[in-house]
């Protein structure tokens, strides 16, 4: 469903395991002061230790931060686990929930990225709501089944009221750190399908949804994907991680000043 509605974009960087407090510094520091150029809106997703240090930096800046896992659990006996309720006492805006790491390395299923979605919104952070299909997946053909699979599990879950103060990010397995973008044409196809999944529950908040790409986004064809009709900015991993870099998708999310 192509709608003409037009969104704000979103870029969002996602660090994964990466950074220290002195090369994070010079990072923040010069991705809060070149998006000033910039309309739109932008975020990074820090490891949980450089939370605070995140809150230092962009605190009253146009760059929200966020962390890249909740726990589904409010609090308790869970060895090693972030609470929602932590990461609100650290000023995050996001929370990344069903990332394909997550899903494919520690095992998140279906039903866990559910409740973890949320464990977010329950305490008023938004959610980045990751899904996508493996190669094999796209190859058998079955990629509609399993992003419609992955996006029903929360809407059962959480309600399509729900989604309405959340962000999706499609996130092709196959395209993350390979270097291997979908086509800008295999990406809208792709949103165009969940958003008509969400629009099936809810017109409304199917229009307002922004839904994300990531998977090897470079600022060299970020422009061309953003600008697909359900494309509403990008989940960068790699390329979040050079400030010139980021900042160039940014630059083609919001346009020059
Ligand atoms: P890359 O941009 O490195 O492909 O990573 C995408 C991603 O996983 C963002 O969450």
């Amino acid at each position: 469903m192509a709608t003409t509605m037009s969104r704000i974009k979103l870029v969002a960087g996602n660090w994964k395991m990466h950074g220290s407090l002195a090369s994070n510094l010079a990072l923040l520091t010069a991705v809060t002061s070149g998006a000033k150029a910039f309309d739109g809106q932008f975020a990074v997703c820090v490891p949980y230790p450089y939370l605070a240090q995140a809150q230092a930096v962009l605190a009253g800046s146009k760059v929200a931060w966020g962390a890249q896992d909740v726990s589904e659990h409010a609090l308790g006996a869970y060895t090693g686990e972030v609470s929602a309720s932590m990461l609100n006492d650290f000023g995050c805006r996001y929370a990344i929930v069903g990332h394909s790491e997550r899903r494919s390395f520690y095992g998140d299923t279906d039903a866990v990225v559910a409740a973890k979605f949320s464990a977010a919104l329950k305490v008023g952070l938004t959610p980045i709501l990751c899904v996508g299909e493996t190669l094999d997946e796209r190859e058998a053909g079955i990629t509609t089944a399993v992003v419609v699979r992955q996006m029903d599990a929360v809407l059962a879950a959480a309600g399509v009221a729900a989604l309405g103060q959340a962000v999706v990010a499609y996130e092709p397995v196959w395209a993350i750190g390979t270097g291997k973008t979908a086509t800008p044409a295999q990406a809208q196809d792709v949103h165009a399908i969940i958003r008509a999944r969400v629009a099936r529950d809810d017109k409304a908040v199917a229009e307002r949804l922004q839904i994300l790409y990531g998977g090897s986004v470079k600022s060299t064809n970020a422009r061309e994907l953003f600008g697909q009709p359900d494309i509403d900015g990008g989940l960068i991993g790699g390329a979040s991680l050079v400030a010139e870099d980021f900042l160039g998708i940014c630059a083609a999310a919001g346009g020059q000043r």
